[in-house]
């Protein structure tokens, strides 16, 4: 299987980065303070696909979570387009990503808050090599 290993240091605020590994897009989105604080509020019972934000979070080495740093697939569960998000300057009505497909959107911790599709973005195979390098498979 194929994995990459992503130095999340170049990855911008506010920002992400986007991979492909074995031809799949994955998003590494690095969070602002407000949009942390965001994904925590959700009243998570509400949900579509229930997950509380620390459940999409992988802990580091030392078990503490990295909570800047949040890891998905980019492939929309509804039909697998690519979702947009801040670098094409369109994060849907909750912030996260916007699928223009069929328009869902996804919220700050990558889950299903709005449109067709039935579940959140997945939360890919990843570990912290180090307190700055992650590795995806
Ligand atoms: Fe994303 Fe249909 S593929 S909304």
């Amino acid at each position: 299987a194929s994995s990459l290993e992503v130095d999340i240091s170049k990855v911008p605020l506010g920002g992400e980065i986007r991979v492909l590994i074995g031809g799949q897009p994955f998003f590494i989105r690095h969070r602002t303070e407000a949009e942390i604080r965001s994904a925590e509020s959700v009243d998570v019972g509400s949900l579509r696909d229930p997950q509380t934000d620390d459940e999409r979070l992988v802990p580091m080495q030392d078990g503490s979570l990295n909570r800047a740093i949040l890891v998905t697939s980019g492939s929309c569960t509804h039909l697998g387009c690519v979702p947009v998000g801040p670098a094409q300057g369109n994060t849907g009505d909750y912030g996260g990503w916007y699928c223009p497909c069929h328009g869902s959107h996804y919220d700050t911790s990558g889950r299903i808050r709005k449109g067709p599709a039935p579940s959140n973005l997945p939360v890919p195979d990843y570990r912290y090599v180090s307190p700055t390098v992650i590795n995806i498979s």
